[in-house]
């Protein structure tokens, strides 16, 4: 086990650090099979590192039949052959921490792939034994319907036949997700045994934190009944109130951050909390997980008062529960922000800027990668759409899951492979070289560039506490849609968010996502971070 280098075990690391995600699949492919992998991974760390983020948060890698790219696990203490191997791992850990990057992974809790040996054992043990006792097998009605109306986040019933040939098993299984995808049942405690082992596993290797997969199921309503709720399906299953933030998955989190405490140097829980801001700060109490993204956030349009809104409403929840909110723009399940923000030159604008108000707002931050390269959303072919969400439901994740374009070479991948005989996994636009990692090495002006003068600078600003993790956040919209968010007592991050250019509060301009006119406007879709005097 290795402790990162440059961090040291300080306690507390992670109020304000800043984790790159990495999607392995189609950040690198080290073995030249069009698939990203941890040896990819591996020879791009030193990219990493020179952003100046703190550490990586890489989604899963474990064996699975990649159903749902990785999100349906078979071994959850294993490395899948489609990644690399254990040692690789290993090896990984320690290059990252001799680089000062801690590292986090995913750990899949709410469900795992129909493939994993304890749900086949439950499937070959029948109706009424304890093997089945690990997840939801349940009768249907007479009529041969599930056992309740619960859809599953990727369309259709959250329910399969156990065994659809026989007339002796009448059971149907819960899936929230794919029917590959069967739900642990958390409220047989044997479950909750199991998950601490595989925590302990990755601790004891030397991890530094978990991402915990939708935190906010893994509890159903006690007896599974029917849902009143015709509401839409989101990813945080918040149409259904019967498998969501249900009291005792609280209790879960308590087990696992008295666990996490015993370890030195501190390691930390991160929670995919998808409810409304005083919902998911439950999760963050001081006995609980350490963060939970700040969902509410990450779905908002370019607009100053939905923005101003949403961070008073997290702005309140961290004055309740104590941890701050946890930043992020973008990640593997949503539309890229450049393209949520409108597209073209005004969506690059709008995604620069709005990375540096969060990284500009207390609290720690996520970005994914291709973020520091301004990746658009991709309209991936419809014959090579990947997603399982968009054969059942109709909707496609793969356009943020583009691989990353490393080089300008038109080799059919712009460097993501490492031989231009191999097809990456997604294709990758034409356009993608400009795009790429070379070509804003290249340009001083690129966003690239930018990213790290940015993280330099919040660097700078921790270190002399003008910026502490505690710092209140105070938002308010001024004249032509100028959105402010005072930190603490000294800094003010101001985003232009109309079509006009705006005069900004008084005060040492630290950095501009662009340049400000000549009469010291700040522009249009641009945001700039300000020392008051
Ligand atoms: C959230 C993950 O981010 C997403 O990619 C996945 O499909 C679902 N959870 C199910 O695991």
């Amino acid at each position: 086990m290795t402790t990162p280098a440059t961090l040291g075990p300080r306690s507390g690391w992670w109020q304000d650090a800043v984790i790159y995600q990495v999607y392995p699949r189609s950040f690198a492919d080290g073995d030249g099979d069009g698939v990203g992998d941890l040896a990819g991974l591996q020879e791009h760390l030193p990219y990493i590192a020179a952003l100046g983020v703190n550490g990586i948060w890489i989604t899963p890698f474990q064996p699975s039949p990649q159903i749902d790219q990785g999100y349906d696990v078979s071994d959850y203490c294993g490395v899948d052959p489609l990644f690399g191997t254990m040692e690789q791992f290993d090896d990984l850990l320690d290059a990252a921490h001799g680089l000062g990057l801690r590292i986090i992974l995913d750990v899949v809790p709410n469900h795992c792939s129909s493939e994993h040996p304890l749900f086949q054992a439950a499937l070959a043990a029948g109706p009424g034994s304890p093997e089945r006792g690990m997840f939801h097998f349940e009768d249907g009605h007479n009529a041969g319907t599930p056992p309740n109306n619960w859809q599953s986040v990727f369309g259709g019933a959250a329910w399969s036949r156990a065994n659809p040939g026989s007339d002796t098993d009448r059971q149907w299984y819960l899936h929230l997700f794919s029917p590959e995808q069967p739900d642990w049942n958390w409220r047989n405690p044997a479950v909750g045994d199991y998950f601490e082992d595989v925590l302990r596993f990755w601790l004891d290797k030397g991890v530094d934190g978990l991402r915990i997969d939708v935190a906010h199921a893994l509890f159903k309503a006690e007896g599974l009944p029917d849902t009143a709720s015709t509401g839409t399906v989101v990813n945080g299953l918040r149409s259904n109130p019967q498998v969501s933030d249900q009291e005792e998955v609280h209790e879960v989190y308590r087990r696992w951050r008295r666990l996490t405490d015993a370890y030195t140097p501190e390691r930390i829980l991160v929670g995919e909390v998808n409810l409304e801001p005083d919902r998911a700060a439950r999760y963050t109490r001081p006995d609980e997980m350490h963060q939970a993204f700040a969902f509410a956030f990450v779905k908002l349009d370019w607009d100053a008062a939905a923005w101003a809104a949403v961070g008073t409403e997290l702005e309140a929840a961290r004055r309740v529960h104590g941890a701050p909110p946890t930043w992020a723009l973008e990640n593997h399940d949503i539309t890229r922000s450049v393209t949520r923000f409108g597209g073209g030159e005004r969506g690059v604008s709008r995604a620069r800027a709005g990375l540096l108000t969060i990284l500009g707002l207390p609290g720690g931050a996520y970005i994914y990668q291709g973020q520091e390269l301004n990746l658009p959303d991709v309209e991936v072919p419809l014959g090579a759409r990947a997603d399982p969400m968009w054969a059942r439901g109709g909707v496609s994740r793969d356009g943020a899951r583009v691989p990353l374009p490393w080089t300008t070479v038109p080799d059919g991948s712009y460097g993501f492979s490492p031989s231009s005989d191999a097809d990456p996994w997604l294709p990758v636009p034409a356009s993608w070289g400009t795009h790429s990692v070379e070509a804003h090495r290249q340009d001083p002006q690129s966003t690239l560039h930018f990213v790290r003068e940015t993280l330099r600078l919040r660097g700078q600003l921790i270190e002399k506490e003008i910026f502490t993790p505690g710092d209140a956040c105070e938002w308010r919209v001024e004249e032509n849609g100028l959105l402010i968010c005072a930190r603490g007592n000294q800094v003010l991050v101001a985003v232009a968010m109309g079509d006009k250019p705006c005069r900004l509060p008084a005060g040492d301009v630290l950095l501009a996502s662009a340049p400000l006119t000549p009469e010291g406007l700040l522009p249009p879709d641009s945001a700039a971070w300000i020392l008051q005097s």
